[in-house]
C-alpha cells in the first residue's frame, strides 16, 4: 500500500510542532533540508534517558548498565537504517561536520603530498571543507564540475579519477538542488583505482531507503536531525576501515572500532532520540525484521514525498516569473527538494514574504556554497528552497503556491 496522504494526516498527530497552533495560519514546515520535526517518541525517548539513566557509560551499577545497553540498541538500530551487518561499523559524534573533520584529519595522515582526492562542486560545504584543507599539506584537490542542469558531469568524474587518486567525497543528494548522484558509478570508478569513497548522506538518508553494503561505500556520514531525530552525527565505516585510521583520540580512549573516532562523552539522551526515530519510522513500514519494515517505511514515504514535490515542481513552474533549479523530476531518482527564483523577488524577501503567512521556507545557499556561485546565484541572493518531508500535505503545498503567486 505505500504510504497514503491518510497515513501522513495520522503521521502529524504523532508531531507535536506540527499541533502547537496559536494565532494566525498553521505552521506548514517545508524546511525538511534544514532540519525536521520530532514525534513523541523521540521526545520521551530523551526524557527517558534523563529520568533512568543519566550517568556515564560502563559502570558497575544499574543505570550505567541500562545506558550501555541504550547505546548498543542505537547503534544496532542505525545499522539497520543503514544497511549495515556490524554495529560496529557505527560511530557518533556531535554532527555530520564535526565527524567529517575528525575522518578528514585521520585519512590526511595517510596521505602523501602529490596523492590526490576528488570532491565536487554540488556538494554541501560539510563535505567539502573538511576536505579541501588537506591541499595545506601538498594533497591535491580537484573537484568534479557541476553542470546547469543541477547534475555532476559524470564525465569530467571519470576523467579526474587516476591512479593518483586516494579518496572521492560524494553527496548522496544535493541539499539545495535534490540532484541524486550516481553512487554506483562512483564506486566503480573509484574501486578502480583502489580509492577510498565517502558519502554524506545527510540529504539522502531521509528520503531513500540506504544500503551501504549493497553500495560497498568505505565511509558514509548522516545526522539524526535531518530524519524526525535530534542532533547526532553519525558515521558508518566498513568493517575494517576505520581501524586502519589514526584518528585522534586520548591515550585512555577506547582504540576499536566504532570508538576509536569518538571523542569524549556522547549525548547519551540524543543518541537514545535517534534509536526512537529510527524505530518510529519503522513503525510505517511492514516485515519482520527492523531492517525489513524500514526499507519498507522508506520507500513508502519516499513515494509520498516525491509525488508531493513533483506537484510542487510541476505547479509553480507555471507560475510567470518563477525559475526551477536543479534536475526535473523525470529523472531516475530525484529527493522531493525543490529549488526556485522569482524574476523580481530576492529569495529573503519571498522567505519573509512567506513566513508572514507561517510557511517555513529557507532562503541562501544552505552551505552548498560552491553549486550557487557556479549556477552564477551568488550575487543574487541564491535560491529559495522547498523540502517535503512525511508530514507535509498537498494542503500546505497548495498554500505554498498561493503565496508565491501573491508576490
Ligand atoms: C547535504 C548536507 N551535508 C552536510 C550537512 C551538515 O550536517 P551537520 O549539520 O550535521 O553538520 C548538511 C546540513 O545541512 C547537509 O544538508
Amino acid at each position: 500500500m505505500g504510504y497514503t496522504a491518510e497515513d501522513c494526516a495520522r503521521s502529524r498527530l504523532d508531531f507535536p510542532a506540527l499541533q502547537a497552533g496559536d494565532t494566525g495560519a498553521p505552521l506548514a514546515y517545508l524546511d525538511g533540508p534544514g532540519g525536521s520535526q520530532v514525534p513523541n517518541a523521540v521526545i520521551d525517548a530523551i526524557r527517558d534517558v534523563y529520568v533512568h539513566c543519566n550517568v556515564n557509560t560502563h559502570g558497575h551499577f544499574g543505570p550505567s548498565r541500562e545506558v550501555d545497553r541504550r547505546m548498543q540498541a542505537a547503534r544496532r538500530a542505525v545499522a539497520d537504517f543503514l544497511g549495515a551487518r556490524d554495529e560496529s561499523s557505527i560511530s557518533f559524534g556531535q554532527n555530520m561536520t564535526t565527524l567529517n573533520y575528525a575522518l578528514s584529519g585521520a585519512i590526511a595522515r595517510t596521505l602523501s603530498a602529490g596523492d590526490e582526492i576528488l570532491i565536487t562542486e554540488l556538494d554541501h560545504e560539510a563535505n567539502r571543507g573538511p576536505w579541501l584543507r588537506l591541499a595545506e599539506r601538498g594533497i591535491v584537490v580537484r573537484e568534479v564540475r557541476l553542470q546547469e542542469s543541477g547534475e555532476l558531469d559524470t564525465t569530467d568524474m571519470a576523467a579526474k579519477i587516476t591512479a593518483r587518486t586516494k579518496l572521492l567525497a560524494l553527496g548522496g543528494s544535493s541539499n539545495a538542488l535534490g540532484t541524486v548522484n550516481d553512487l554506483v558509478l562512483a564506486r566503480r570508478l573509484t574501486r578502480e583505482v583502489g580509492a577510498w569513497l565517502v558519502i554524506d548522506a545527510v540529504h539522502y538518508a531521509p528520503h531513500f531507503p540506504l544500503d551501504v553494503e549493497a553500495l560497498g561505500v568505505d565511509f558514509l556520514l548522516c545526522s539524526g536531525y535531518k530524519f524526525y531525530g535530534p542532533h547526532v552525527g553519525i558515521l558508518y565505516s566498513a568493517p575494517g576501515a576505520l581501524a586502519r585510521l589514526p584518528t585522534d583520540r586520548l591515550r585512555t580512549q577506547d582504540p576499536a572500532p566504532p570508538f576509536r573516532i569518538e571523542t569524549g562523552t556522547l549525548n547519551h539522551a540524543a543518541i537514545d532520540g535517534v534509536r526512537a526515530a529510527i524505530h518510529y519510522l519503522a513503525g510505517w513500514g511492514r516485515g519482520a525484521t527492523l531492517r525489513e519494515r524500514l526499507v519498507d517505511a522508506m520507500t513508502g514515504i519516499s513515494a509520498y514525498e516525491h509525488g508531493l514535490a513533483t506537484f510542487f515542481y510541476e505547479s509553480v513552474g507555471g507560475i510567470p516569473g518563477v525559475t526551477r533549479w536543479g534536475p526535473s523530476f523525470a529523472v531516475a531518482q530525484r529527493a522531493p527538494t525543490v529549488s526556485i527564483t522569482l524574476r523580481d523577488h530576492r529569495p529573503d524577501a519571498v522567505a519573509n514574504a512567506l513566513g508572514d503567512r507561517n510557511i517555513c521556507v529557507w532562503n541562501g545557499d544552505f552551505y552548498a556554497a560552491k553549486a550557487v556561485e557556479v549556477l552564477g546565484l551568488a550575487s543574487r541572493g541564491g535560491l529559495l528552497r522547498t523540502g517535503i518531508s512525511m508530514y507535509n500535505t498537498r494542503a500546505e503545498i497548495i498554500r505554498l503556491l498561493e503565496g508565491i503567486e501573491a508576490l
